[in-house]
């Protein structure tokens, strides 16, 4: 590869990644439909152990997106939860904590909720359910026996959907919150496979929403990363 091809790529790889954020505030504008097949088909070529391609992937729009929000959100008030990857607050680290503490900090300060203040966060919760107002949302399953080996392969996957959609300006927010109800998902779509890590929303980003101007930071390089010689 020509060092100039080279320096054009990498320009262009660091704006797409960095590029990505999560949108938690959308318009209504659906994505046109030879766009969806566009992302979905690029989302595809993302690596996986052998090439087993292990993700099944359902995406919700129109009608079937309203009933699954009505769904969802009944299932909440229910407090019908139900995962397929084991979730709890033991699994991350005094440092995950703290990123995790920083992170939380700058989002409710931008949605104005007190840090204290669980009832809003709760309200908050509820009402994301309803994919932040995204006329989309993709539902990420991982076939095959859904052990941690094949879901890393589904999260390659989801991470080269997500640099698709930023690549083609469509805004997203995968949304862990959506793997708490995955017998209402299973139920609404009529899923008999797999186990459910992730559901990603996706559309155009309403630019005016304070939300969307949240940003992160990230982990010094040395924090996560040794090169040996
Ligand atoms: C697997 C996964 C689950 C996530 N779950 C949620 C969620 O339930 N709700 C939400 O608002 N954001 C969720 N996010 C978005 C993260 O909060 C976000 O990616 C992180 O804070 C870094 O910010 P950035 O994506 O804007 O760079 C999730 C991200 C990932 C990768």
């Amino acid at each position: 590869m020509s060092e100039s091809i080279s320096n054009e790529l990498s320009g262009s790889a660091e704006k797409l990644i960095r590029g990505r954020h999560a949108t938690r505030a959308f318009r209504p504008e659906a994505v046109p439909e030879d766009t969806m097949r566009a992302l979905f088909s690029l989302a595809g070529a993302a690596p996986s152990n052998s090439n087993a391609q292990p993700w099944r992937v359902e995406v919700v729009s129109g009608a079937a997106r309203e009933r699954l929000a009505d769904a969802l959100q009944a299932a909440h008030a229910e407090k019908r939860t139900s995962v397929d990857f084991p979730y709890s607050e033991e699994m991350y680290s005094p440092v995950h904590q703290a990123r995790r503490a920083a992170f939380a900090a700058e989002l409710y300060g931008a949605l104005g909720i007190g840090r204290d203040d669980h009832t809003a966060r709760a309200a908050y919760d509820a009402e994301s359910l309803r994919f932040y107002g995204a006329p989309h949302a993709a539902f990420l399953f991982v076939n095959g026996d859904g052990g941690a080996r094949l879901a890393a392969d589904v999260g390659a996957y989801m991470q080269t959907l997500l640099l698709a959609m930023t690549a083609y300006g469509v805004d997203s927010c995968p949304q862990g919150l959506l793997s708490f109800y995955a017998d209402t998902v299973r139920a609404e779509l009529g899923v008999t496979e797999g186990k459910l890590l992730v559901g990603i929303s996706f559309g155009y980003a309403d630019e005016a929403a304070p939300v969307n101007r949240v940003t992160t930071g990230r982990a010094a390089l040395a924090a996560t990363t040794a090169f040996h010689d």
